[in-house]
């Protein structure tokens, strides 16, 4: 089967289309005919080599897969032929991939393939971060850092049906332009104007929640944008470097802060991460959120679809297409 490699760690020079076999399904586990690898930033921080207990290169990337139940192996009450979407454990960019039946997902009513492909990681991230994880209630006032990405337009939609107050930063005009449409109260460009200024000038006390992906100087400006007893979920680092905070800022605010992973959430605390799937496969099928999908290169262009994501082009998701 056709698959993509990182052959070793560093830039996207280091991806490449590969042929490998067509893997087997185990015991309790299925094989899927991928009709699209959702792309995620972790896939390219472990492409890098940055990402902590990332795989050892060469590997196949793809955390998140769309497609068709092509062959099931022992123990496994499903049939070939459904359609379904799921996370994985790396091997999502190629033509077939291996999954655990127990963490199969239905493809929400009304989604093409592609967007099914981004649905479980960005939206399971963003919903968990607000109100698992963040405790946000309606009324109070959240501000969401990359509001155009793929977990931040996730993370907005979520936040208005929450009833928050949105503040959401992003670095263009276009990026912002999706934020506002999708519900964000207060696009701030943080390229020209001081994100926590303005939370200031809007709130007088801060915000009560901050969603950090971006980390770097991001995380710890943001405490001066938080409110007194105000919470923030620190859940990646997009810019490369972690953010740092020191205890004596947090103690005179009376500051929560909580670190998030998908991952290993799902490991120790299955049910609590993925209670929501129902509820947000129902919200997308109603269309009160969309995946907000931005391209789907072809599988063979791997490479050029990281490009994409790492020079901070992509709005919402960005999926592979064997
Ligand atoms: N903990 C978890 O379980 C979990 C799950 C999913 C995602 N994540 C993390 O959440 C973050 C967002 O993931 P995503 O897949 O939704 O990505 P994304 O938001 O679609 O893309 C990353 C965005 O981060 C911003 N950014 C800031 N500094 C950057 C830099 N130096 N290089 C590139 N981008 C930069 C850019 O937005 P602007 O141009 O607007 O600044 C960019 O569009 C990532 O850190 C990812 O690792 C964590």
């Amino acid at each position: 089967m056709r698959a993509i490699e990182v052959t070793s760690y560093g830039d996207s020079e280091a991806i490449e289309p590969t042929e490998r076999e067509r893997p087997e399904p185990g015991a309790g586990e299925v094989r899927i005919a991928v009709a699209a690898a959702g792309i995620n930033f972790a896939d390219i921080m472990q492409r890098r080599g940055h990402y902590h207990g990332g795989p050892a290169a060469p590997f196949v990337p793809g955390l998140e897969v769309a497609g068709t139940i092509d062959a099931v192996g022992d123990g496994v009450g499903r049939e070939v032929g459904e359609t379904v979407v799921t996370m994985v454990d790396n091997g999502g960019y190629a033509e077939y991939a291996l999954a655990d039946a127990a963490g199969l997902l239905p493809v929400p009513d009304g989604l093409s393939m592609a967007e099914a492909a981004g649905f479980p990681v960005q939206f399971l991230t963003a919903r968990n971060c607000l109100h698992g994880w963040g405790e946000l209630s309606e009324g109070e006032s959240v501000l969401i850092h990359a509001a155009a990405g793929g977990v931040g337009t996730a993370a907005v939609q979520l936040a208005r049906e929450a009833g928050a107050e949105i503040f959401g930063t992003a670095s263009t005009a276009e990026k912002l332009d999706r934020a506002a449409q999708l519900g964000c109260d207060h696009p701030i460009n943080y390229e020209e104007e001081d994100f926590v200024a303005t939370v200031e000038a809007e709130t007088d006390h801060g915000v009560d929640l901050v969603l950090d992906g971006v980390g770097g100087e991001t995380t710890e400006q943001s405490l001066d944008a938080l409110a007194q007893f105000g919470r923030m979920v620190v859940y990646g680092a997009a810019s490369g470097t972690p953010g740092r905070l020191r205890t004596d800022s947090l103690l005179f605010g009376n500051y929560r802060i909580v670190g998030y992973h998908l991952g290993r959430a799902i490991q120790l605390r299955p049910m609590e991460v993925l209670g929501a799937v129902p509820e947000l496969a129902e919200m997308l099928a109603a269309g009160d959120l969309e995946v907000q999908f931005d391209r789907a290169f072809d599988l063979a262009n791997a490479a050029r679809a990281h490009e994409y994501i790492e020079s901070r082009q992509s709005i919402g998701k960005v999926v592979l297409t064997p």
